[in-house]
């Protein structure tokens, strides 16, 4: 047994709705491994859990898979909005969202978060940046003032597969985006903040 393995046997398993959303996304979609996956999915929730958030906004809803984790998490009455660009996922999403016994508590929204967010006229407790990486920084810019002192902001993918240490540093778009952002976070006073080394890297940031 690897010991990844060994962290999923003693960590909760997900619902067969989330199991058949993987298998699914497996078969049908071309970038599958976008999607939180078990354990960032189990964490999620388990934020959700201690935070006790009323209201939770996503960037990035691909498959609805963190969605769906983090509204398991959620109490009565709290509600997350995600926020996706590309409408052609919506059937996908739906065919799940729609079969979960949290999907009053999901508010799904399609158009550029750039758009979209600013327009909700909400105040988060907890905000889960994973859209467009070379746009990170803008959308912590965004989120920022909407989020509560005392809130927490989740930005995942902030290691990129190691190349945020390579040296000389990748010239990408995408690395470039997640450098700016690593780098922003650092200096920002306003916030506490930590890099979990989990998966590919999960930045999280409490706002004073
Ligand atoms: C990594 S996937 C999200 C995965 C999902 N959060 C999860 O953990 O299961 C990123 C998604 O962000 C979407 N996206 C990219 N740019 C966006 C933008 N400006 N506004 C909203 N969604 C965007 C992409 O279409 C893609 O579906």
């Amino acid at each position: 047994m690897t010991i990844d393995e060994y962290i999923l046997s003693h960590t909760d398993e997900e619902s067969e709705l989330l199991r058949s959303l993987v298998r699914d996304a497996g078969v049908n979609l071309l970038r599958p491994r976008m999607l939180s996956g078990h354990l960032q999915g189990r964490i999620l929730k388990m934020f959700c859990r201690m935070m006790r958030p009323r209201r939770v906004l996503e960037i990035g809803t691909y498959t609805g898979y963190a969605t769906l984790c983090m509204a398991e998490g959620l109490e009565e009455g709290a509600l997350i909005h995600t926020v996706e660009i590309n409408d052609e996922m919506e059937d996908f999403m739906m065919k799940y969202i729609s079969r979960s016994p949290d999907r009053d508590k999901i508010r799904v929204h399609f158009g550029d978060a750039a758009d979209v967010v600013p327009r909700l006229g909400e105040t988060f407790d907890m905000v889960f940046i994973d859209a467009g990486k070379h746009q990170y920084t803008a959308y912590y810019e965004m989120v920022f003032p909407l989020v509560r002192p005392g809130g927490l902001i989740l930005a995942d993918n902030t290691l990129w597969d190691g190349k945020v240490a390579e040296d000389p540093p990748s010239s990408d778009k995408q690395t470039a985006g997640i450098l700016a952002f690593n780098e922003t976070v650092k200096r920002d006073e306003r916030v506490e903040k930590v890099i979990l080394p989990l998966r590919d890297g999960l930045t999280m940031l409490w706002k004073k």
